[in-house]
C-alpha cells in the first residue's frame, strides 16, 4: 500500500511512474551476499536466452541541482526467453550504490528496466557443435540459468555441461535448486532430455567437488570425473561468464585446447561475458 495515499483512497497497486518500469513479483534471498528476484516482463520485450539488459532504481537527488538520475547496471536475464516473467540473480555489494538498495526491493515495488537486450552469450555466436560447456563463477551463472531452460540449446547440442565455481556451498544453492527443478519438472525435463550435466565446485568450504575449475581442467580431473574425452575444437563449444581474472584464465585454457573466441558477427568455438557487479 502506498504510504502517502490518503486514508480515504483505495489501495493502489504499483502505479507505473518510473520510465521503463517493471513491477517486482517476488524476491528470494539465498545467502547474505546473494538474492534473486522476478519482475513482470514488458510485453514488447523480446530477447535471446543469455542476453542482458540494464536495470536499476532512481538514485538520490543531486545535492546541488536536486536532479534525480537513474542508477542502472547491466544484469543478465536469468529466465529463458519463453518465460512470461523476467528473473535476475544478483550479488549484494557492500556499499554498492545500486545493490545496497536493490536488495531491499519487495513484491509490488518497481524497478527501472531498459528493454534493450544485448550480449554475446547466445547460441547464435557459436558454430555448430556437439558438446556445450557453460563456465561460471558466482553470479555468472545467471545467463546460463536462462540458457539451460531454452529448448534451442538442446536442439543444437547433444550434451550441455554447467561448471559452476563458488567460494562456499551456500552460494551454489541457486544453481543446485535450478538443476533439480529442470530435472524434475515435467516440461523442462523433457526439453533437457537427459543432456544436462552439472559440475559444481567450491574453493573455500568443504564440498564433494572442490577446486577452481581452471585447475581441474588443466589437471584433467574434470574429464576423469565426468568420464568424457578432453575438450576438442571440432565438437566442443563453450560459454564463459565470471569475474575478469576467471574469464582471462579460462580463455587461455580454451585457446590451448584450440578453441577460438567468437562473437555475434563471427561465430566461433567459444564466447565470453563478464559477470556484472556493482
Ligand atoms: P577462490 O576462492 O580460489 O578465489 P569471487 O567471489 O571472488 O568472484 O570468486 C568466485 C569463485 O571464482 C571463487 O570460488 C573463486 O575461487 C573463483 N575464482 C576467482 N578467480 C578465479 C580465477 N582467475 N580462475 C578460476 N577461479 C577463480
Amino acid at each position: 500500500m502506498n504510504e502517502q495515499a490518503p486514508v480515504t483512497e483505495a489501495p493502489v497497486k504499483a502505479v507505473p511512474t518510473l520510465p521503463d518500469a517493471a513491477t517486482v513479483l517476488s524476491v528470494k534471498h539465498w545467502t547474505d551476499r546473494l538474492f534473486s528476484f522476478r519482475v513482470e516482463r514488458p510485453q514488447s520485450l523480446r530477447f535471446r536466452s543469455g542476453e542482458f539488459v540494464m536495470i536499476g532504481l532512481m538514485g538520490d537527488p543531486d545535492p546541488k541541482t536536486g536532479k534525480v538520475k537513474p542508477l542502472l547496471r547491466a544484469y543478465s536475464i536469468a529466465s529463458p526467453n519463453w518465460d512470461q516473467e523476467l528473473e535476475f540473480y544478483s550479488i549484494k555489494v557492500p556499499d554498492g550504490p545500486l545493490t545496497s538498495r536493490l536488495q531491499h526491493i519487495q513484491p509490488g515495488d518497481q524497478i527501472i528496466l531498459r528493454p534493450k537486450p544485448v550480449g554475446t552469450l547466445v547460441v547464435d555466436a557459436l558454430l555448430p557443435g556437439k558438446r556445450l560447456w557453460m563456465f561460471a563463477t558466482g553470479t555468472g551463472i545467471a545467463p546460463f540459468a536462462s540458457l539451460m531452460r531454452d529448448p534451442e540449446v538442446y536442439e543444437k547440442f547433444d550434451e550441455v555441461i554447467l561448471m559452476h565455481t563458488c567460494r562456499e556451498v551456500g552460494e551454489l544453492e541457486y544453481g543446485r535448486q535450478l538443476i533439480e527443478h529442470i530435472k524434475s519438472d515435467e516440461i523442462l525435463s523433457e526439453i533437457e532430455g537427459g543432456k544436462l550435466r552439472y559440475y559444481p565446485t567450491t574453493t573455500r568450504e568443504e564440498y564433494h567437488h572442490m577446486g577452481r575449475v581452471t585447475d581441474n581442467l588443466k589437471s584433467g580431473k574434470v574429464f576423469t570425473d565426468l568420464g568424457i574425452d578432453p575438450i576438442d575444437p571440432e565438437h566442443d563449444r563453450a560459454m564463459v561468464c565470471g569475474n575478469l581474472g576467471f574469464n582471462k584464465d579460462i580463455m587461455a585454457i580454451l585457446n590451448d585446447f584450440g578453441l577460438r573466441e567468437g562473437a555475434n558477427s563471427e561465430p566461433r568455438e567459444y564466447v565470453v561475458e563478464k559477470a556484472f557487479v556493482d
